[in-house]
């Protein structure tokens, strides 16, 4: 791992990451939503980040579509790529977190090594969440076309076909679309999130 440069110090105010989700009542936290293209990733952030935004909670959303046009576009869709893709979205979305906001974010993020290493970064707040439908149901969704065009030899290293997707061992939460519907997804990582204590925190200091 490089060093940090030198003469470089961190500056931090006297208003606490507590203060904020005190006046969020919330915790910050990073949802780490991991899966096959078509897979439901992003379906299933939009419905959570709807069904909390509606409970009053201050959600936001990192998705692989969005970052790639803009933090990363200087990256492609080879392993050391993918890992420095996701190393930089690990430190924005723990940033997210501690200004006290849920955040979600949407990457297929193939490789175990790679979430680890946002796991590390993101500290206790990191909740895990394998979306996990056979590769036979994401392909037969295709949203996007992106199987048919891999299948044709047009998109290299993609994950399921011909680039590996590594499942999580034990996430914090397993989400199985192809056989639950989407509020029932949704409902799952509410609850989950209620369970952890993130959804409630007292407006006044203890
Ligand atoms: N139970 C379900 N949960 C989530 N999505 C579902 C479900 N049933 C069907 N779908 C459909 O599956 C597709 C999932 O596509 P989505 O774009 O969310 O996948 P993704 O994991 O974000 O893929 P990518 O990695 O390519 O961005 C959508 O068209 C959605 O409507
Ligand atoms: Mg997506």
């Amino acid at each position: 791992m490089t060093q940090p440069p030198p003469n470089l110090r961190r500056h931090d105010g006297t208003v606490l990451r507590a203060d904020r989700e005190r006046l969020l009542r919330q915790r910050g936290a990073v949802v780490w939503f991991t899966g096959l293209s078509g897979s439901g990733k992003s379906t299933v952030a939009r419905a959570v980040e709807q069904l909390l935004t509606d409970q009053g909670h201050l959600v936001y959303v990192l998705d692989g579509d969005n970052i790639r046009h803009g933090l990363c576009r200087d990256l492609g869709f080879g392993a050391a790529d993918r890992t420095e893709n996701i190393r930089r979205i690990g430190h924005v979305a723990a940033l997210f977190a501690d200004a006290g906001i849920i955040t979600l974010t949407a990457f297929i993020s193939p490789f175990r090594t790679d979430r680890q290493q946002v796991r590390d970064i993101v500290g206790p707040d990191f909740v895990e969440v394998h979306v996990d439908a056979p590769l036979a149901v994401c392909e037969g969704r295709d949203p996007k076309g992106l199987y048919q065009k891999a299948r044709a030899g047009q998109i290299p290293d993609f994950t399921g076909i011909s680039s590996p997707y590594e499942p999580p061992e034990q996430p914090e939460l397993r989400l199985r679309t192809g056989e639950q519907t989407l509020a029932e997804s949704a409902a799952a990582v509410r609850d989950h999130l209620f369970a952890r204590g993130v959804l409630t925190v007292s407006a006044s200091k203890s």
